[in-house]
């Protein structure tokens, strides 16, 4: 949902500004621009991916001590040249970069043309440069000219902010949009999420709602909405800048993909007792909390609320209790009452998702204690939470979510035990199997790699493929929804998953000779079940593949991976990654953007 950068140092700043925006090309890649503080603003905005901005700017070398940078994920106005940020007020002298939605906008613009003002854009933005420019007649004072701006302003906003005659300074500006700062040695940065600082500090500070920053080479000085001075301390993050480099894979995707027999290693450490066949979950909620509970709301949006689904059922079979999980669009909005007994579950990778964070709100204004299992450990999604499970993915740069996935149902079977280890006592036979069999699953997950050549040749023969179904029952059947998301999204094959029981009840008919179907067949108890399903779709004439653990031999399709023996319970955890394999190997058939599907964008911070 656009990124943002800003940088004020010795450095060549048109470069630190590209590379920061190249970092963050996963939040939005319709259209980018910078605008370098020397003598004059220097501005240069281009239609397209970083890359065409860059061609058209390579081997310029611009003085400055000061720059701002923008790659857009368009929401008001077509993505073009015009609409491309930073946008400027009528004197030229004062550029911005925005992320997120101006909801006033309209009546502002009115007003501000009214009074004179010159709009160039079709954007929400162009309000700000204008309204800036209206306060700073009145005041001369950069900074409260953008304090009273911004007070003014309704929706959500990351903003960065330039003048010509307020050199070497940036202000930046924070309402529900992300925005972190980084330190550094007499330099200073800004950018919407932590990559693009990696390469340059680890020191850093997030800006909460309401405050602004005034970023100069040698300090940052951060305010209230009040334009009171608040003192903030840095915290030091443990991601480097190796995570955010591709490795020698061609996509970031492959890349995540690879990644995840590491990332369960690294989720599980220090969190299972051997010994005593025992889950280990300090940053959880305590046990009399989880013993006395009565029902759990899960909430979160895309694959994170797969993982939430794989949630409901795990717990709900390994404890008996009652668990809700909503798509957080839905829950946020939902007229409805809820148990006081309970506790909210909320999942996100980026942890700033605008709908999961609304519905976390929804939530806390319920006074429902929140557990949050993110990857972001300074987002505001952990900031607002009561305990936090920060899973272990590493940086997430593939806008299809891939290893974060792996860790957040990871992340879930954790809790699910803790649960039932508060809740019925540890020595729970059906428990103490999967503890023995979780410290496993580093070493089968990579084995399932050994599929990936077929899965290869599988995307090859079906290259020319249109519609897919994938089917399950089941915990099957949540690895459905998300291997069918996968598809979708980054090889923009219509995929339908179904839960297998539900064919008959109409989507059968669209089986026909011909039609391709993957069959999920890992869960044991339901493998008579899944059977009559085959032989439905076989009867009607479709070709399948079948998914499944080595016993099964049954069950043969025309196609059939063999993913490695684990429990039921934890076979999403393994099945999902020949299909996260066959979506990633459809999309390079079909010559698809891998690491930036169209109209999509990682962290989706807007309604
Ligand atoms: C799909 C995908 C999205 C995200 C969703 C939530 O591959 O990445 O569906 O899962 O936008 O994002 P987070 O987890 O950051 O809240």
């Amino acid at each position: 949902m656009c990124g943002i950068v800003g940088y004020v140092g010795a450095r060549p700043v048109l470069s630190v500004l590209l590379d920061g925006l190249k970092k963050l090309e996963y939040r939005g890649y319709d259209s980018a621009g910078v605008v370098v503080l020397g003598e004059d603003l220097n501005l240069f905005k281009k239609q397209g991916k970083i890359s065409s901005l860059e061609s058209e700017i390579s081997g310029l070398s611009l003085d400055g001590k000061a720059g701002i940078g923008h790659t857009r994920w368009a929401t008001h106005g077509v993505p073009n040249d015009r609409n491309a940020h930073p946008h400027l007020d009528c004197s030229g002298k004062l550029a911005i970069v925005h992320n997120g939605i101006i909801e006033n906008y309209r009546e502002l613009k009115a007003e501000l043309i009214e009074k004179g003002h010159v709009f160039s854009s079709d954007t929400d933005t162009e309000v700000v440069p204008h309204l800036i420019e209206e306060e700073l007649s009145k005041t001369n004072d950069l900074l409260k000219a953008v304090l009273s701006s911004v007070n003014q302003l309704k929706g959500s906003f990351a903003l960065a902010i330039i003048h010509k005659d307020f050199p070497d300074k940036i202000i930046a500006a924070r309402v529900e949009s992300p925005l972190v700062l980084g330190i550094g040695e007499n330099e200073n940065f800004l950018a919407s999420d932590i990559p693009a600082l990696l390469p340059y500090t680890k020191k850093i500070i997030v800006l909460e709602n309401g405050e602004i920053a005034l970023i100069e080479k040698s300090k940052i000085s951060i305010f209230d909405s009040q334009g009171n001075q608040i003192q903030k301390h840095p915290k030091t993050v443990d991601w480097d800048a190796r995570m955010i480099e591709k490795g020698g894979f061609e996509h970031f995707m492959l890349k995540e993909i690879h990644e995840q027999p590491n990332v369960l290693k690294e989720t599980l450490e220090g969190h299972l007792d051997l010994p005593r066949r025992m889950v280990l979950l300090p940053e959880g909620p305590p046990d009399d909390l989880l013993r006395n509970l009565e029902t759990l709301y899960i909430t979160a949006c895309g694959t994170a609320y797969h993982a939430g689904l794989y949630g409901k059922y795990l717990i709900e079979a390994l404890t008996g209790l009652p668990t809700e999980v909503e798509i957080g669009s839905e829950f946020r909005y939902r007229e409805r009452k809820f148990n006081p007994k309970s506790l909210g579950i909320v999942i996100s990778q980026s942890g700033e998702t605008a709908d999961t964070l609304a519905a976390l709100r929804r939530l806390k204004g319920e006074e429902i204690p929140i557990f949050s299992i993110t990857n972001v450990a300074s987002s505001s999604v952990a900031r607002e939470s009561d305990w936090v499970f920060h899973t272990k993915a590493g940086p997430e740069v593939a806008v299809a979510s891939t290893k974060a996935y792996s860790a957040q149902l990871l992340s879930l079977v954790l809790f699910a035990l803790k649960l039932s280890q508060a809740r019925s006592g540890p020595f729970n036979p059906r428990t103490t199997e999967l503890v023995q069999e979780l410290q496993k699953l580093p070493v089968l997950a990579e084995a399932t790699f050994n599929l990936e050549k077929n899965i290869q040749a599988y995307a090859n023969r079906l290259r020319l493929l249109t519609d897919y179904f994938m089917l399950g029952r089941g915990l099957d059947f949540v690895t459905a929804l998300e291997g069918a998301l996968k598809l979708k999204e980054i090889s923009y094959v219509h995929c339908e998953a179904y839960a297998a029981g539900e064919l008959k009840h109409g989507p059968l008919a669209l089986i026909t000779s011909g039609k391709q179907v993957c069959l999920l067949a890992t869960q044991r108890s339901l493998l008579p079940k899944i059977h009559s399903n085959f032989k439905e779709v076989k009867a009607r004439g479709a070709e399948v593949l079948v998914l499944r653990f080595p016993e099964g031999e049954e069950l043969e399709g025309d196609e059939t991976l063999v993913i490695p023996s684990t429990s039921d319970y934890l076979s999403p955890l393994l099945a999902i990654i020949p299909l996260q394999l066959f979506a990633y190997y459809m999309a390079k058939e079909k010559g698809c953007d891998i690491d930036q599907p169209r109209n999509l964008a990682k962290s989706v911070t807007v309604e």
